[in-house]
């Protein structure tokens, strides 16, 4: 059975946290049995939503021991791994403090801030052989899953085009609203835009170059509109968008377009279609499951039954980081080609 520790239970920790309930309920071997937040307020149902429905229930906080403090949690628990859904300027310095004392880790996106935070949490792990995977939920998210597939196979043949969306109304549940300060998180394109980051990073590799321009209009969170253009030798047309100051009735969307030689794979309001050129249109048979349960139980059996972490490994979300502070610097400079090879 293995012991479980959650750190954070904002909008993100509490889709964790419900996704431990269910785990528990199936009677997967894991327990959930401490939790840490900072603000004991949590501990009391008192939540701000996300932009999406997550994490919406009222919690028996009573079956778990709760921490304000991330030392004192260590100290006292005997813990197999632990599950940080800390605010982003957090995840280096706490997943190593966690590795070092041999506990694995799930950490969420985006890795860190830097790349150096992202090499020391490396090599935290490989020091101490303990397991450590970043929470890219998209490479577990069935419309993604099914791209991925089809790209790697050729089923479509080879991809001309492709084009990527997400998008919202302002994020203002954070924590001192970190997530609109630029130092914190990175802006949209570090939080909110760096899922298709991933998603390029892990369906195409790393591009040559990258050019990407922005919009900043909320006083310090530096990125709040960007757009991408990612540059590859064999020409395929790859872009990337992302906005959250979509403040009307919009509810967040994520959305993307691939165009093969053969046809069109379509992924928009949640619903995903493939357009074959030659044929009728279709609607894939893929999984309804919620991807953060996917993510979190793909780890856990990880750590249960000692296997590599090969959907997600951490090597690939430093790289998907590397990507995008490229994709920063592009934007510092007006669109500037950055290159990445
Ligand atoms: N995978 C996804 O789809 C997805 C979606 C949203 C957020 N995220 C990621 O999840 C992480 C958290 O984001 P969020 O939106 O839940 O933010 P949030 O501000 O809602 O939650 C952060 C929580 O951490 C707590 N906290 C802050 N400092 C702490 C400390 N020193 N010790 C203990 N607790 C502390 C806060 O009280 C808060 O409850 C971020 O890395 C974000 O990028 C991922």
């Amino acid at each position: 059975m293995l012991k479980v520790g959650l750190i954070g239970i904002g909008f993100m920790g509490r889709s964790h946290l419900e996704n431990y309930i269910r785990l528990e309920s199936e009677e997967f071997p894991l327990k959930l049995v401490a939790i840490c937040d900072i603000d004991p307020a949590k501990f009391e149902n008192k939540f701000i939503p996300g932009n999406i429905k997550v994490g919406e229930k009222k919690f028996d906080f009573s079956k778990y021991n709760l921490y304000t403090r991330i030392d004192e949690m260590l100290e006292k628990e005997k813990l197999d791994f632990v599950d940080i859904a800390l605010p982003t300027y957090l995840h280096s310095e706490v997943s190593v403090k966690f590795l070092n004392a041999g506990i694995h880790v799930l950490c969420e996106k985006p890795m860190a801030l830097t790349l150096e935070q992202c090499q020391a949490m490396i090599e935290a792990a490989e020091r101490n052989n303990k397991k450590l995977m970043i929470g890219h939920c998209l490479r577990f998210w069935p419309a993604y899953e099914y791209a991925k597939e089809k790209i790697d196979t050729k089923r479509f043949g080879e991809v001309i085009e492709s084009y990527f969306f997400r998008g919202g109304n302002t994020p203002k549940w954070s924590y001192q609203n970190w997530l609109l300060q630029k130092d914190k998180s990175g802006g949209v394109l570090l939080d909110q835009h760096i899922h298709d980051v991933d998603v390029i990073n892990w369906f195409f590799g790393t591009p040559h170059a990258v050019s990407t321009i922005s919009t900043n209009i909320l006083p310090a969170s530096g990125y709040d509109v960007v757009s991408t253009r990612y540059f590859f030798n064999d020409k395929k047309i790859i872009i990337a968008e992302d906005d959250w100051l979509l403040n009307g009735d919009f509810p967040f969307e994520m959305r993307y377009r691939i165009n093969f030689e053969e046809g069109n794979i379509i992924y928009e309001r949640r619903e995903l279609k493939v357009t074959p050129n030659v044929g009728k249109p279709f609607v894939p048979e893929i999984s309804n499951e919620n991807a953060y349960y996917r993510e979190i139980k793909y780890f856990a059996n990880a750590v249960l039954n000692d296997l590599p972490i090969e959907v997600c490994p951490p090597n690939s979300s430093m790289e998907t980081i590397r990507i995008a502070l490229a994709e920063m610097k592009s934007a510092d400079n007006n669109g500037k080609i950055v290159n990445l090879k």
